[in-house]
């Protein structure tokens, strides 16, 4: 068996036989990529010059013509595709017979029988309980027996090799008119509306690997920072999967040591040159506890997936795990691009911060605090395993037991999209579930939040969410001294809201 260690002594021992023509080989490499880069920004300018929809300029060179063309085909979707939708998209998920009933649940809160097209990979076939297999799951696909393959001896871990040969597997079942293969564990968790925009903006003709790396800094080290973790889903188009077809048993086999799945992958496409697209949607989930402070400040991008549910406490702390995530499909169906999105406002007239995670959480802070705070989840978690400084992937703010600092906490409880006229409105209300336990915030005037135990947020389809963080609220506080009323509105532009 090769070891990483004889692997990489092999590599220095070649580059120490060609010291000078690596070393001429690279300054010529350099200098010519320095002429490309020069003459591509030039084309470029020009490109944006001539191109800007207020120049309205219409292209008569040929050579502008030829790079508006590449240019299209690597930035955006070829608009001689229909646009991408649920049914270009296969999904493999890939579990275990013996963990399987635990996870029925998870699959059940997003898979839509007869429309999401995908298969469930298990290792052994499902027994008696599990039969006749109910069309509201998955079909399963029982994986192929590695111990058959040529290269088994030298496997270091089968289980995994078994897992990463899905992708063949799943190409090999012939779906007709696919753009997409996603692939992920039997307790991933996706929001299908989401993946479909977040898809549809990639050229499917070309190569893509799209995935997130872990929230947990170790996780990362230990593999690769430009892994995608599978627990949180990767998608591959088909190209890439149809190419990987022919090429995955050598990988398998040049990185036959490989501990593990997602790194054998990684390691197989970036030999095929193709690199990790980053979608901040996607969630590992290599955290422990309670993760309410990660969704209360989620990234500024479509909530795509959600993992290891099992290992987090139930994201709604009245609630069990499985009843918690169908409860967040519930917002989740009604306007799913909102789902998770960070929305801040301001109440000047008690000096209160509201921070409102649609579908989810709602925050009041008895004091102005800046955006960039409160866009750092509150580090209601903890680590997925012992390591040492940093942690995470992202900043954090530590708990407090400051009343100036510490929020009034309401989670999701129910939406009701009304028609008010004319025009629909969707109410989301957020309750509260425990008084927070403190005295009020006097630096800031001491208006006591306390008595507040809803929060009904108005949205309207009218104006759609734009995925950057513009999304403005006014807050009004309704008659009631119970329930305050806040509405969502578009920015007007340039609006600084501190
Ligand atoms: C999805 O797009 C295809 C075209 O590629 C079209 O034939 C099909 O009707 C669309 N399906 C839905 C549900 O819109
Ligand atoms: C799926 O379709 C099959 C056949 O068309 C049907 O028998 C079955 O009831 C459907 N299942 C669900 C959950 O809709
Ligand atoms: C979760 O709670 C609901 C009732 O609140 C119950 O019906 C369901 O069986 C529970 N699920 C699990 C996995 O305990
Ligand atoms: C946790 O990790 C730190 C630093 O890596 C180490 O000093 C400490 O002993 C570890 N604790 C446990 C319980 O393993
Ligand atoms: C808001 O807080 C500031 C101090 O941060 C204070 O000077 C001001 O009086 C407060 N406003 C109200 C309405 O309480
Ligand atoms: C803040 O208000 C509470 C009543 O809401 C009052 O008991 C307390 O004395 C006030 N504190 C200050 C510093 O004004």
């Amino acid at each position: 068996m090769r070891s990483p260690r004889s692997h990489n002594s092999t590599t220095t021992r070649q580059k120490q036989a060609n010291p000078l023509s690596f070393g001429f080989l690279s300054k010529s490499l350099a200098i010519s990529s320095l002429i490309l880069a020069i003459s591509s920004l030039i084309l470029i300018s020009l490109y944006i010059f001539f191109f800007d929809e207020s120049y309205n300029y219409q292209p008569s060179s040929l050579l502008l013509r030829t790079f508006q063309k590449n240019f299209q085909a690597t930035a955006t979707r070829p608009h001689s595709h229909p646009p991408t939708n649920l049914s270009h998209i296969v999904i493999g998920m890939v579990g275990a017979l013996k963990t399987l009933k635990h996870k029925t649940a998870y699959i059940k809160a997003w898979w839509r029988p007869n429309v999401s097209r995908g298969y469930l990979f298990l290792d052994r076939a499902p027994t008696s309980e599990f039969l006749p297999w109910p069309s509201s799951y998955p079909p399963f696909r029982v994986n192929e027996d590695v111990t058959r393959l040529k290269v088994y001896p030298k496997i270091a871990n089968p289980i995994q090799v078994r897992i990463v040969r899905s992708i063949l597997e799943i190409f090999r079942e012939g779906d007709k008119n696919v753009r997409w293969y996603v692939m992920s564990d039997d307790d991933t968790i996706f929001v299908l509306d989401n993946l479909v925009e977040v898809l549809a903006k990639y050229d499917h003709t070309r190569y893509h690997y799209i995935g997130t790396s872990s929230e947990f800094v170790k996780s990362n080290s230990d593999f690769s920072f430009d892994m995608a973790f599978g627990g949180a889903g990767y998608i591959l188009s088909y190209p890439l999967v149809a190419a990987l077809s022919t090429k995955l048993d050598d990988c398998i086999e040049r990185y036959s040591y490989s501990w593990f799945s997602d790194l054998t992958l990684h390691e197989c496409l970036t030999d095929l040159g193709v690199i990790l697209t980053e979608e901040k949607g996607l969630h590992q989930i290599d955290l422990r506890g309670d993760i309410s402070g990660l969704l209360s400040s989620h990234p500024q991008s479509p909530f795509l997936s959600i993992h290891h549910l099992d290992t987090v406490d139930p994201i709604f702390p009245s609630m069990n795990r499985s009843d918690s995530i169908n409860h967040l499909m519930k917002a989740a169906k009604v306007d799913p691009s909102r789902l998770l999105q960070q929305t801040i406002c301001y109440h000047r007239p008690s000096n209160w911060s509201f921070s409102i995670s649609w579908g989810y959480s709602a925050h009041i802070y008895e004091n102005i605090i800046p955006r960039s705070t409160l866009r750092r989840p509150i580090e209601t978690f903890s680590r997925w395993r012992n390591a040492s400084r940093p942690f995470y992937m992202f900043n954090t703010r530590l708990p407090s037991k400051d009343p100036c600092r510490a929020p009034h906490v309401f989670y999701f409880d129910s939406i009701d999209p009304r028609v008010d006229g004319r025009k629909t409105k969707t109410v989301t209300t957020f309750s509260r579930v425990a008084p927070r336990g403190l005295v009020s915030c006097s630096s800031s005037g001491n208006h006591s939040a306390d008595s507040i135990t809803k929060i009904e947020v108005y949205t309207s389809p009218e104006f759609r969410l734009e995925m950057k963080g513009k999304d403005c609220c006014d807050i009004v506080h309704a008659a009631d001294i119970h329930t305050t009323r806040v509405t969502y509105r578009s920015c007007v532009e340039g609006e600084i809201i501190a």
